[in-house]
């Protein structure tokens, strides 16, 4: 069977990945905590309620399914929080991908497919990040997911498995055809936070710090379409079942907007303003993420198609409105 074991299949990312699995052709299982996923976003193969610190859980999940692959999107990641809780993203981030490459080592699974992230770089001294760029973070965030990098190279040398770690850019935007989206509590996230305050128009979006380095003072990212990094998964899953070496590989655009220019397309895509504040820098953060995304393309011919900042931020406000009219659903009923 072309299953999948899909961690974290409940979220943001996991849910849209979820519906690239099936459409391309695979299963996909959801394992997932329901702490940060949502039960409703699981639309595309079966749910296994669990925790990816739950040992004998996963045994029990993997043994029943035996996927050909763990797709593992399991973690927690605010950059801020991670500041203030460190143990909790290590326990969480690394402890728990230990837990499952053993569990995936001990039930034979021959394919990993990890979600890292840019926050492993740190503060790169190029303009364009690429894979070989010193990863040296500069948050507990970038750190536990450089640990669980190394873990994973580490124990496929070892056992047999083979894996791609995909190092994602700033995911952002929702499904184009509403079926997902990004949805956590709490929100921290600059486009969501920015859409709900141009819905509401009075609470004002706090930028944090204007005094960066950066043209216009605010920090630069790379917002990378949730569809594209879906699809990414689903093309490196491929390449590993093709036979493609083990890598690390940036899913960025290659592009990248200050937080000034995603407020103003906000303002132009919703025709409302955003009410601003100017607000301290907020700790671990770096100036400016941008990927150089050529080795996706070449590894496994990936290329970012919906990235566009007006197309994120049309599809994040579709998305936005979808969950407003649900919310006020549920009070009338
Ligand atoms: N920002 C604000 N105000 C806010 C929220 C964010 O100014 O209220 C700014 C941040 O300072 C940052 C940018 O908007 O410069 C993006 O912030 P996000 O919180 O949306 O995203 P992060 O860059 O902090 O982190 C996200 C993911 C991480 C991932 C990282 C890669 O949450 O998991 O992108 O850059 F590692």
């Amino acid at each position: 069977m072309n299953r999948v074991l899909v961690t974290g299949g409940a979220g943001y990312i996991g849910s849209h990945a979820c519906k690239a699995l099936s459409k391309a052709g695979f299963s996909p299982v959801t394992y997932d905590n329901l702490v940060n996923g949502h039960a409703y976003a699981v639309k595309w193969g079966p749910l296994e309620r669990g925790d990816i610190l739950d040992r004998e859980r996963i045994r029990t999940v993997l043994t029943q399914y035996k996927p050909l692959a763990i797709m593992h999107f399991a973690a927690h990641a605010y950059v801020g929080e991670s500041m203030a809780d460190p143990s909790k993203y290590y326990r969480a981030n690394c402890l728990g991908t230990l837990n499952l490459l053993d569990a995936a080592v001990e039930a034979d699974v021959p394919h990993f497919v990890f979600s890292s992230s840019c926050a492993t770089y740190g503060i790169p001294e190029s303009d364009r990040i690429a894979e070989t760029t010193l990863q040296e973070p500069v948050n507990p965030y970038g750190a536990s997911k450089l640990f669980a990098e190394r873990m994973i190279a580490d124990m496929a040398r070892a056992h047999n498995l083979t894996w791609i770690g995909l190092r994602y850019f700033n995911a952002a935007g929702a499904d184009p055809d509403g079926e997902a989206g990004e949805d956590h509590d709490p929100e921290t996230r600059i486009i969501p936070l920015a859409l709900a305050a141009a819905d509401h128009g009075r609470t004002p979006f706090s930028i944090f710090g204007d005094d960066y380095n950066t043209p216009d003072g605010t920090c630069i990212r790379d917002y990378i379409h949730v569809t594209d990094l879906a699809n990414g998964h689903v093309s490196a899953l491929k390449a590993l079942l093709a036979g493609k070496e083990p890598a690390f590989v940036n899913l960025g655009s290659g592009v990248g907007h200050s937080v000034r220019e995603v407020i103003h397309t906000i303002e132009k895509v919703t025709g409302r303003t955003v009410p601003i504040r100017i607000s301290p820098r907020r700790p671990g953060d770096p100036a400016r993420l941008v990927a150089d995304p050529a080795l996706a393309q070449r590894l496994f011919g990936w290329s970012a198609t919906f990235s566009d900042l007006e197309n994120i931020v049309g599809s994040a406000w579709k998305w936005h409105i979808h969950k407003k009219n649900e919310s006020r659903q549920c009070f009338a009923t």
